[in-house]
This record gives structure tokens, sequence and C-alpha cells, in this order.
């Protein structure tokens, strides 16, 4: 007799599925994209609001234009002639530590930074001078922190309305609390450095509880659609194997438009 091994995320049955329990049809129509990932990442259904909050954390990612590694490797895998697959693959191998690979080392760095607070018997912000005197003085960086475009990320800020909204309030949220004295710290030392998108959801995930090995993939799964589109466009639009400058080009989709325009 064979072995049998065990898995706890998907039941298949003739005519049935099962994600975590919830039968996948009733799931259908009823449940949010990003209530499913939460769900078969954690194995619970999240409440409404927390479902709202990961939704944001799925589009904030979706896509940052042509210059991110992970796009420019899709690109130039797609323009020598490789599969949807293996483009999209590429982008999301060049997903690491200094790219959407920086959620879990946030999360990491805020929680120690908690745990520094509390045994030193420090407030958030003297934990907070005190690392960023120490990054400062060794020429370290703090992962979630600081953005090559933007000073004050439009993403962050509406993360943090909708973790608000969600019950994730300073007072109760410490990675995101510990996320803002680190930001004040830099502010105070003259050189600003914001919270970017990797250090907000990072926070955000270590408040919900969530375990921090799937934190990065959280990028993973919101930028797939990113890269899809660009690969796409990049084997119907452009010759095959051209140089592919990562500084010089132009965006020409539609103009700005409104959500309330298209309703
Ligand atoms: C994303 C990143 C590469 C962008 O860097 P950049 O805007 O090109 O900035 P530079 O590398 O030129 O650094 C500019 C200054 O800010 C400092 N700095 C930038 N990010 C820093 C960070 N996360 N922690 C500490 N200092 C940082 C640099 O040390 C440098 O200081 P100096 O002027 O005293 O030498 C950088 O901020 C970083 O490494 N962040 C951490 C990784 C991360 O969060 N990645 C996810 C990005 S969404």
């Amino acid at each position: 007799m064979t072995d049998t091994w065990h898995t706890a995320v998907t039941d298949i049955q003739p005519n049935r599925v099962a994600v975590r329990g919830y039968d996948i049809a009733d799931l259908m129509g009823r449940v949010s994209f990003g209530a499913a990932v939460y769900l078969i990442l954690t194995g619970n259904l999240p409440d409404e609001k927390t479902g709202r909050l990961l939704d944001a954390i799925l589009v904030s990612s979706i896509d940052h234009g042509a210059t991110p590694p992970s796009c420019l490797a899709a690109r130039t895998v797609a323009s020598t002639g490789a599969s949807l697959s293996q483009s999209v693959a590429a982008g999301i191998m060049s997903i690491n530590k200094h790219h959407g690979g920086a959620i879990q080392d946030c999360a990491l760095a805020l929680g120690n930074l908690l745990s520094d607070a509390e045994s030193n018997n420090q407030s958030l912000d003297e934990a907070a001078t005190a690392l960023v005197a120490h990054i400062k003085s060794t020429g370290s960086r703090i992962s979630g922190f600081g953005h090559r475009v933007h000073r004050k990320d439009p993403r962050t800020a509406r993360l943090f309305e909708l973790a608000a909204e969600a019950g994730l309030t300073e007072d109760k949220a410490r990675h995101v609390a510990a996320a803002r004295a680190v930001e004040r710290a830099f502010a105070a030392t003259g050189k600003p450095l914001p919270i970017n998108v990797d250090g907000a959801i990072g926070a955000i995930l270590a408040d919900l509880g969530i375990d921090p090995a799937v934190f990065n993939g959280f990028f993973m799964i919101a930028r797939v659609p990113g890269l899809i589109a660009h690969v796409t466009e990049e084997q119907t639009r452009e010759r095959p194997m051209r140089r592919i400058d990562p500084v010089n080009h132009a965006y020409d989709g539609p103009s700005p438009r409104s959500l309330n325009e298209s309703k």
C-alpha cells in the first residue's frame, strides 16, 4: 500500500471543488478576489472591510509602468520570442528583496522596532529615532522606505486610509504605527524618506496577523496581470530583440479619466 500525503488547501471530488472547505461555486460571484486570496493563504474568509483592504492591496500593485525591473525583465525575455509563461516568469523572478519583495523584510524590521521599543522601555518615536540614527551611521537601508519616483506615494496614503476603515488604526495596528514613527524619524533628519507601497503592505499584512512567509506573494499575485499586459504589448507592438531603453519611453495610452465618467 502506498503512503497517503495530505493537503489542507483544496478538496477535489467528482463534481465538487472546495477551497479551504468552501464550495467554489458558492464563493464565485459572492466573494471578491482579494477575499479569496486571503482565504487560500490563511484558511479563513476575511470580514467585509478587510476583504476590501485586500482587494485594494492587489489593485495597488497591479502595475507601475515600464521602469520596474520585473517589467523590464519580462519585456526583455518577451522580445527574444519567448512564450507568455516564460516572459511572465522572468518578471516574477525579478521580484526580490529590493523590488516588490521588501514587504516581508519591512514587516520584520517594524516587528524588531516594536520589540526594541518594548524591551528598552522606549516610545515608538524614541526607538525609531535610534533606528534611523543606526541606519545613517552604518549606511544601511530599511526595506519598505524610499522610492525612485515618488516622494509621496499615492498608493500608500490610500492603503492606510482603507486600513483604518478596516479597524487598523494606529492605536491598534502597531506595525502601521511603527512605520509612521520611522517616517517621522527620517523626516526629522532633514532627509525625509517615504513609506513605499511595499512598506505599507508589509505593515498592514503584519497587523492583520498573516503569516510573513506569504507576504511577498501578495505583490506577485498583484503584478501578474500587469506583466501579462506588458508582455503582450511588447510582442504585438515592438520588433523582436530591440534594445529596451529603461528610461527613455513615453506613455501614449488613454488620457486621465475618472471612474465617475465610465459609470
Ligand atoms: C527603492 C530604492 C532602491 C530607491 O532608491 P533611490 O530613490 O534611487 O535612492 P538612492 O539609492 O539614490 O538613495 C538616496 C539616498 O536615500 C537613502 N535611502 C534610500 N532608500 C533608503 C532606505 N530604504 N533606507 C535608508 N536609506 C535610504 C540612501 O542611502 C541615499 O542616502 P545619501 O543621499 O545620504 O547617500 C531605495 O529607496 C531602497 O533601497 N529602498 C529599500 C528597498 C525597498 O523598499 N524596495 C521596494 C521599492 S517599492
